[in-house]
């Protein structure tokens, strides 16, 4: 390790090593104290405690063995025996250079890269994204990208819901609203052939519509429910008229998704569904089967998932229903079984509402019993919800349900106006103004996320998102649009960048936040936490703007001025890689 962090934890081990202690106590952390010290160790009261001497007494002799060390300016005893460091300006400025120089920014790799796969986003057939599918693209396209910065083989697959009980449910409720179509699917079903003309007269707001009613009407009537059941195991079966119809949802699902996607900057590497596992279902049960894992429960087929110690009672894994139909459950394993077998991923993670925890908890428990993977393979990641000022789930004035492509609509209508407000992209052409609209919005509603850790809920609040002051999204464009401004200038100007030195006070805090990337990747990445990053980013433009203002870069001498332009490249440059991690993109200007 590399990191300012890293290099001080083994200087530090080591003089604990000197005073016959484990080296491992020598740990530092970013001092609590910014104005006292750069770095401190708590390792003397640690040791104190473990071979009960006093704290004190301990950590003189660390700090008598670290007194030669150049790079340290001071080493002083606080309190009961905390040791604050001091780092030379020459120390600072040769870490500022080195991450100036490294195309990654300061941020390692991991030493033993995996194949990871990242599911998330999950939208569904015939049924448009809502807010609930924000957080669950955004979260997991961090994640992806995360784990991709720091090294690892990564896909991105979106697990499309294309082949559950909501798939039969709609298929009925279709023929019976609509005659010209039933009579092609029934015919198709009989072996016909129809023209299938009058299936373009379905509309995803016909299935939008429809959906609703049908699952309403399906939870009150049995007969309603059973038809549905027995039209969704037809459609497994594939029953050419319903297998044609639900083909016409997912092409009219489709182009909205990808609308929708795209315009949040989220992609995925893979456009997987449900149903493409369908024919690794019936040997994956009959294996099931001969290992001794399913067990008959009144018609229907399930696997028993409890364990000894478990705290609550797990509901079994339904495998195979009474009427023969493979569950969303029975999807997620058979594609557990396809991952396994394409991609052979070491790692797969989740990225869904945490209410999902125990269908995950069921589903992971079966795949390690059947041996399609090894326990702590698959992770569950889970997160709270977006919520109204109510406290519950964010909902419309209406009461329904928000789609996502009215909520990013919204926050583009509103991220114009703010951008009027401010007078920023006046001068600039219809197109670019409403490119950086898009980004300003997609920042918004990514960084309000973010910059929470996933479990909490936060409250939806469109007017605090999309302000350009504050801990926001905006804040942070428009932070790095003005450096780019300025490099812009310096440029024009002709002016270079050089070699770094650090003496200012600000520049030194600047340098400590470049440091701190590495520390904010390893936190986000071993967390499952991209809020990490997003206080990254934060801190850094917050960091910057003291030095910006502390430290005149354009009038100052010129080696001074190369020295704070190579600064300001930095800290740009990694500003955009953190911001790239949290899937948010920066305009050149605004
Ligand atoms: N489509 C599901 C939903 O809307 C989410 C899918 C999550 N991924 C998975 N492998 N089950 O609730």
């Amino acid at each position: 390790m590399s990191d300012l962090k890293g290099v001080l934890s083994e200087a530090v081990g080591a003089a604990f090593a000197q005073a016959g202690l484990p080296p491992e106590l020598g740990r530092v952390t970013a001092s609590d104290r910014p104005d006292l010290a750069d770095f401190q160790s708590n390792g003397a009261l640690a040791a104190a405690k473990r071979v009960g001497k006093n704290p004190r007494e301990i950590a003189d002799a660390v700090a008598q063995a670290l007194a030669g060390d150049p790079r340290l300016s001071a080493v002083e005893i606080a309190g009961p025996g905390f040791i604050n460091l001091k780092l030379t300006d020459a120390a600072l400025g040769a870490r500022a250079q080195a991450i100036a120089d490294d195309p990654r920014l300061g941020a390692e790799r991991v030493a033993q890269p995996r194949r990871v796969l990242v599911d998330y986003g999950g939208p569904n057939v015939a049924k448009p994204m809502h807010v609930g599918h924000l957080r669950a693209s955004i979260i997991g396209e961090s994640i992806k990208r995360l784990y991709r910065f720091r090294g690892d083989e990564v896909l991105g697959d979106a697990h499309f819901g294309d082949w559950g009980y909501q798939m039969g449910l709609l298929i009925g409720a279709v023929m019976d609203e609509n005659p010209a179509v039933a009579g092609v699917v029934d015919a198709l079903n009989a072996g016909q052939t129809a023209d299938l003309a009058a299936f373009e007269t379905v509309s995803l707001a016909d299935l939008d519509r429809l959906y609703p009613e049908a699952a309403a009407k399906g939870k009150a009537d049995t007969d309603y429910r059973d038809r549905a059941r027995k039209i969704t195991a037809a459609l497994q079966d594939r029953q050419p008229g319903y297998f044609a119809l639900w083909q016409r949802f997912r092409d009219v699902t489709q182009v909205a998704l990808q609308r929708d996607f795209h315009a949040l900057g989220v992609d995925f590497d893979l456009w997987k569904g449900e149903s493409d596992v369908e024919d690794l279902i019936d040997p994956m049960v009959a294996e099931l089967d001969a290992k001794g894992l399913l067990v008959d429960d009144q018609g229907a087929r399930i696997i028993r998932v409890t364990r000894e110690g478990d705290k609550k009672d797990l509901p079994p894994l339904l495998v195979v229903s009474s009427e023969g139909s493979a569950m969303y459950g029975t999807t997620d394993l058979a594609t557990i079984l396809d991952r396994k077998r394409s991609f052979d991923p070491q790692l797969v993670i989740y990225c869904v509402d945490q209410r999902q925890a125990d269908h995950f908890e069921i589903v992971f428990r079966a795949a390690y019993l059947a041996g399609y993977a090894i326990e702590g393979e698959l992770n569950h990641v889970g997160f709270g919800t977006m919520n109204g000022t109510d406290g519950k789930p964010f909902k419309t004035r209406e009461g329904g349900v928000l789609k996502l492509n009215d909520m990013i609509e919204m926050t583009r209508e509103k991220a114009r106006e703010r951008l009027h407000e401010a007078g920023l992209g006046e001068d600039l052409s219809a197109d670019e103004f409403e490119e950086i609209a898009g980004k300003v919005a997609v920042a918004a509603l990514k960084f309000a996320d973010l910059q929470n850790f996933r479990g909490t809920s936060y409250v939806f609040d469109l007017d605090r998102f999309t302000s350009f002051e504050g801990k926001t999204g905006p804040y942070l464009l428009y932070q790095a649009v003005r450096v780019k401004s300025l490099l812009r200038r310096a440029e024009a100007e002709g002016v270079k960048a050089g070699p770094i030195a650090v003496t200012e006070p600000a520049e030194r805090e600047l340098t400590l936040t470049l440091d701190a990337f590495e520390t904010a990747l390893t936190e986000a990445y071993d967390r499952y936490a991209p809020n990490a990053v997003a206080e990254h980013a934060y801190r850094l433009s917050q960091a910057f703007s003291k030095f910006y203002a502390a430290c005149p870069i354009m009038t100052a001498q010129p080696a001074v001025r190369a020295s704070r332009l190579a600064l300001a490249q930095t800290t740009l440059a990694q500003l955009e890689r953190a911001l790239d991690v949290l899937g948010i993109a920066v305009p050149e200007r605004m």
